[in-house]
C-alpha cells in the first residue's frame, strides 16, 4: 500500500482509498510554494465512507449532514483506527460544509485535540496550530497550551462582537455572516462549537454553502472573479478589545508565524480552492471582507454587494441548525459562511475550538463542486 504523507506522521491508505484518491490536476500554482502557510496535500482527498454506517441524514441537498444515532465524537477520537476515521471526518466536513452531532460528551480539551487532528490528517501546514483569536483572554503563560475559546453572548455584547451593536453599522441579521478569522494571513480551517447553555428558543446558527452558490453565476463572471483578490479587515477589534477591557493579542504568533502584529488584515483570493476537496469556493464574507483589490471603490462596492446578495438570498444553499444542550457543529471555514441568529436576550454560551489551515490560494485547475460530484458519480 502506498503511503500518503499527512502532517507529522505517515498514514497508510487502504486500496479502496487509493483507487478513489483524486490526483492534482496540472501544475501547482505559484502560491503553493514552501512557506509556513502551504498546505501539504499532493492532491484532493477522497472520502472512503467510513462514517456512512452511522445513522444520519443530509440536512439539505447542498449543505449539512446530521448524525442521528448515538455516535460520539469522543469514540472516534479514541478508536483504534482513529486516524482513518478522523481523516474521513475531515473530508466529509469539507464536502458537506458542516456536520451536526447531538448529545455529545466531548470535553473542551478533547475538542482541541479533535480540531488539531482534523487539520493534521488533512494536510494543513506543519507551522499551523490552533487558532488564537486576537481578542481572547489568553494569558502569555497559557499560549503554549491553547484552550477552547468560550463563546458567550453576554461577554461579546460588552464589546458588540462582530455585530458591533454600539457602532453605526447595519442592523440586518446578515451583517454577521463570516468565515472564522478570515482577516488573518492564515485563516481557520475546521471549527467546532459545542453549546452548553442556550435560550428556550432562538440562537440558531446558519451556514452558507460557498461552493454551490458559485453555480448561480455565469461562467464568464466567475472567470472574472477568479482573477481578483479581496482585503479582509478586522482592525475594528482594537476598539472592541478596549470596550471589553482586553488587549488585542499582537504580542504573540496567533497560531501561525504569519499571524502576528497589530494589523488585522489580509488580502485573499475572491475564489479559493479547498485543498481537501479540490473544489472552488467563494471566499468573501460580509463580516470581514472590506475591499476588492485593484478596482475602483465603486466597482468594489458593486462586486461586494453582488457577493453579499448571492449568499444571503440563495436559501437553497443554506442550512439552519437548532441547537440543544450538548450539540456540536463542525464546519470547514474555507468553503462556508456562518452566522448566529441574534434573536434572544438570555445567555447563550459554549466552547469553540478552531484550527488554522493554509494561506488561501486559488488553483486554476480546481473545479466546481457539481463537476467534481458528477465526475465521481455521487450525489453528495
Ligand atoms: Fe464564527
Amino acid at each position: 500500500m502506498a503511503p500518503i504523507a499527512v502532517s507529522t506522521e505517515t498514514y497508510t491508505s487502504t486500496p479502496a482509498e487509493q483507487s478513489r484518491t483524486l490526483k492534482l490536476r496540472g501544475p501547482s500554482p505559484p502560491e503553493r510554494v514552501s512557506s509556513p502557510g502551504r498546505n501539504t496535500l499532493p492532491g484532493p482527498l477522497a472520502y472512503t465512507g467510513l462514517l456512512d454506517k452511522y445513522p444520519h441524514f443530509e440536512s439539505t441537498p447542498a449543505i449539512g449532514r446530521e448524525f442521528t444515532g448515538d455516535l460520539q465524537l469522543s469514540a472516534l477520537l479514541n478508536a483504534p483506527n482513529a486516524d482513518a476515521l478522523l481523516r474521513d471526518l475531515a473530508v466529509l466536513v469539507s464536502r458537506r460544509g458542516v456536520c451536526f452531532f447531538r448529545g455529545q460528551d466531548l470535553s473542551p480539551e478533547d475538542m482541541m485535540v479533535l480540531a488539531r487532528r482534523l487539520g493534521e490528517l488533512s494536510g494543513r501546514p506543519k507551522a499551523s496550530n490552533m487558532c488564537i483569536h486576537p481578542v481572547s483572554e489568553y494569558t502569555p503563560e497559557l499560549v503554549d497550551q491553547p484552550k477552547p475559546q468560550v463563546i458567550s453572548a453576554s461577554r461579546q455584547n460588552k464589546g458588540g462582537g462582530i455585530r458591533r451593536v454600539h457602532d453605526d453599522v447595519s442592523r440586518w441579521a446578515s451583517v454577521a455572516w463570516h468565515s472564522d478569522v478570515s482577516f488573518e494571513k492564515v485563516p481557520a480551517d475546521y471549527s467546532m462549537l459545542k453549546i452548553n447553555q442556550l435560550p428556550e428558543t432562538g440562537g440558531d446558527t446558519i451556514w452558507v454553502d460557498c461552493y454551490g452558490i458559485l453555480e448561480k453565476m455565469s461562467p464568464s463572471f466567475l472567470e472574472y472573479l477568479e482573477t481578483l483578490k479581496c482585503t479582509h479587515d478586522a482592525n475594528f477589534f482594537h476598539a472592541e478589545a478596549e470596550k471589553m477591557g482586553l488587549k488585542v493579542r499582537d504580542d504573540i504568533e496567533r497560531g501561525n508565524p504569519l499571524n502576528k502584529g497589530t494589523d488585522l488584515s489580509a488580502s485573499h483570493p475572491v475564489i479559493r480552492t479547498n485543498p481537501v476537496t479540490g473544489w472552488k469556493a467563494l471566499f468573501v464574507n460580509r463580516g470581514f471582507s472590506k475591499r476588492i483589490d485593484g478596482v475602483t471603490k465603486d466597482e468594489s462596492d458593486m462586486i461586494m454587494n453582488y457577493i453579499n446578495q448571492i449568499g444571503m438570498h440563495n436559501f437553497d444553499h443554506q442550512v439552519r441548525f437548532r441547537w440543544e444542550k450538548g450539540s456540536i457543529a463542525l464546519w470547514d471555514n474555507r468553503s462556508t459562511w456562518h452566522s448566529a441568529t441574534f434573536d434572544y436576550d438570555e445567555e447563550r454560551c459554549g466552547d469553540r475550538a478552531s484550527g488554522l489551515g493554509e494561506v488561501p490560494f486559488y488553483d486554476p485547475n480546481s473545479e466546481l463542486k457539481s463537476h467534481g460530484l458528477k465526475r465521481e458519480g455521487v450525489k453528495f
